[in-house]
Parts: C-alpha cells; structure tokens; sequence
C-alpha cells in the first residue's frame, strides 16, 4: 500500500482554502493509502507567539481533521511535538543543505515582506518540512499548489543526503488536485489566513451568508453577459462541486447568458457550502464535546508515527556515522 504524509499549521480556524486544496485529498486517499496526518505546530512557532493561541489552535485543527471526515482506524493522526525525533532528522538535513537552497525560498520573502519577524527559524523552515516529510517514507505528499517549491526542496534534499551517505531516503512526490488549484479568498487573492479573507465553513449561518455576500465581484449588471471564470464566487463554487459536475456547468451557462445577479450566484454558493459541508459540521459539534476521544485519537497516532519515525531516524544517523551511540540504540 502507498503511504502519504501531509500536515496543516494550527495558525487559526481551517479555511476552505485549506480543505479544497489539501483536507479534501486526505479523505479521498484514506482508501487506499497509510496515511499519517499531522499537526504543524512547531511551524506555527515561526509566525506567532502566542502560546495560548496555539495550543487552542492545535487542538481545533484535530476536531477539524476529525469533522471532515478524517478517520482514525485509517489515518494516524497526531501533533509535531509529539515526534520531537522529527526535529533530529531536519538537523540532519541542514547539514547537507546549501545556503543558497533556503536563499531561494520565497516562503520566508513573503512572510517578511508582510512583517513576520526575520527568524532563523522561519528562514530554515522549508528543511523541518523536508523532515517532516521524509521521516515516515512517504510515496506522495498531498498539498495545495502553493507548497510546491517546498517538496522540490523536499526532494532536492533527500538526494543531497543520499549522494553523500547512500540510498536513505525516498523521493516523494507532490499530488496536487487537478481542479482545486489555488482557491481565492473574498477579496479575491489567494485564500489564507494571513490576509484575512478566509471562509470558515463551520461558520453559523448567519455570519456565513453575510460573508459570502461580501465577495467582491464586478459591477457588470444582471442583464449582462459575465465570464465565469473571473468571478470568485464561481471558482470557490467549482473548487468545491467539481470542474465536471452538472450544477457547475449549468452555473457557467447562466453566467454566460446574462441575467444572472451575483446575489443569485452568491446565494448558490451559500447552499452549497451548508449542503457539502452538513455532515462535517454535525460531527464537529460532537467531537467539540467529547475531549477525552481526541486524546485517545492522537495517543494513538503518536505511538504509529514515533515507531515509524524513529526507524527512519535510526537509519539516516548510522548512515552519516552516528551509528556507534549508546543513545542511538535506544531510540532504535
Ligand atoms: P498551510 O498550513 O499554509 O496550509 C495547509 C494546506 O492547505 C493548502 N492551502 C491551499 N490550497 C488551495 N488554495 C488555498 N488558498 C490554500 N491555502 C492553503 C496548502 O497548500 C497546504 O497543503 N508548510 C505547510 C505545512 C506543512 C506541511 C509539512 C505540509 C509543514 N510540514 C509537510 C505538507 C507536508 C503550510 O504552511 O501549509
């Protein structure tokens, strides 16, 4: 069976962003695939500081996983910091990785840029993400298209290790979903949670219309015709129906023939978000009740990912001479 790996930063509440790009793969792989799903909240630490927020963050990024239909018997899910070797191996791997490597990442250009504070750890992040990744010996990694530059670093370093010190890692590959591509936020731009134009699909519904209805579109009026295609609500629709289902086409046919208001489009979008999301949002008012279920989730999935991640470790410190250790023995 193939195994995938991938994990969300408890930065604040998922968005639909998050869920079309990347939750969304993790439900449909479940079926056929050793899943291990975690919480990136030793990332979070690169762009917040905020030690309350955090940990309340982490724990609703499990609920969330849970209520959208992530399921325990199939998936191991846990937190980073319950994986601390996982911080051994990114070591590991920044000692084989070239300055000029993280000098090209644009994760930290952007982050700067919008005024997260310059740390060495938001700098090196891309090596803990490699880490992540290739201590459980994953085939794929499922992510949205934004995280593409980090899983070529991903791969990048793997060989960089394994030309030095032998064939210790395998080269995973990114799965991205073919219609989900970049999902824009209500202003438009890409959705995240830094820009502060986010969806929450938990939202009650009355908050949730009124934010809908404030997705900026055109001022074309309702008789004219409209390019579905430049119109947020429209891609947010189609990322969530499917490119090829006929509720989307039909909404593309009445975007093109005029007489469509966007409140009209908007109020399609509004129902489908209550209709797609329905039964995530009733499991999450359980889960939200029942703390002692969550422990006993991520119990069990530290306990897998500590046994799969502690092999790998094992085997990438014998690799570059660390072997010899009586620690080593013992996390073996
Ligand atoms: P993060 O927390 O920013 O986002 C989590 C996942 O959601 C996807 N995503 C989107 N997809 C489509 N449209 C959007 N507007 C959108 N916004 C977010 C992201 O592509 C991602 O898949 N560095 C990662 C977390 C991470 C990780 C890992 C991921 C740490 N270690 C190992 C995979 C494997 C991040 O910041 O994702």
């Amino acid at each position: 069976m193939k195994r995938a790996l991938s994990g969300v930063q408890p930065t604040g509440q998922l968005h639909l962003g998050n869920y079309a790009g990347a939750i969304r793969q993790f439900i449909e792989l479940q079926a056929n695939h050793e899943m291990y799903i975690f919480v990136a909240s030793y990332h979070a630490l690169t762009s917040g500081r905020d030690a309350p927020a955090l940990a309340a963050a982490t724990r609703q990024v499990v609920i969330d996983y849970l209520a959208f239909g992530l399921d325990p018997q199939r998936t191991h899910i846990y937190l980073q910091q319950d994986v601390p070797q996982v911080t051994e191996l990114c070591w590991l791997l920044s000692c084989v990785c070239p300055k000029s490597l993280m000098d090209k990442a644009t994760t930290f250009k952007d982050k700067t840029a919008k005024g997260i504070p310059a740390s060495v750890g938001l700098y090196s992040y891309p090596i803990l993400q490699a880490a992540d990744i290739l201590s459980v010996d994953p085939d794929v990694v499922p992510v949205g298209e934004d995280q593409r530059q980090h899983i070529e670093i991903t791969r990048d370093l793997a060989e960089k290790f394994n030309h030095h010190y032998g064939e210790v890692f395998r080269l995973p590959d990114i799965l991205v979903r073919p219609d989900a591509g970049t999902l824009p936020g209500v202003d438009g731009q890409k959705m995240s949670k830094s820009y502060g134009n986010t969806i929450d699909p938990f939202l009650a519904e009355k908050p949730l219309k009124k934010l809908i209805n404030s997705i900026k579109t055109d001022s074309l009026p309702v008789e004219a015709a409209k390019d579905p295609e430049k119109c947020t609500v429209f891609q947010i629709y189609r990322a969530l129906a499917g490119a090829n289902d006929p509720r989307t086409t039909a909404l593309a046919g009445k975007y093109q023939a005029g007489g469509l208001g966007y409140g009209q489009a908007k109020q399609a979008l509004f129902e489908l978000i209550l209709e797609h999301f329905g039964p995530a949002r009733a499991r999450r008012e359980k889960l939200m009740h029942d703390p002692g279920y969550i422990d006993q989730v991520l119990t069990s999935g530290a306990q897998a990912a500590q046994a799969k991640v502690c092999e790998v470790v094992a085997r990438a410190r014998q690799a570059c001479g660390l072997g010899t250790s009586r620690a080593a023995i013992t996390i073996q």
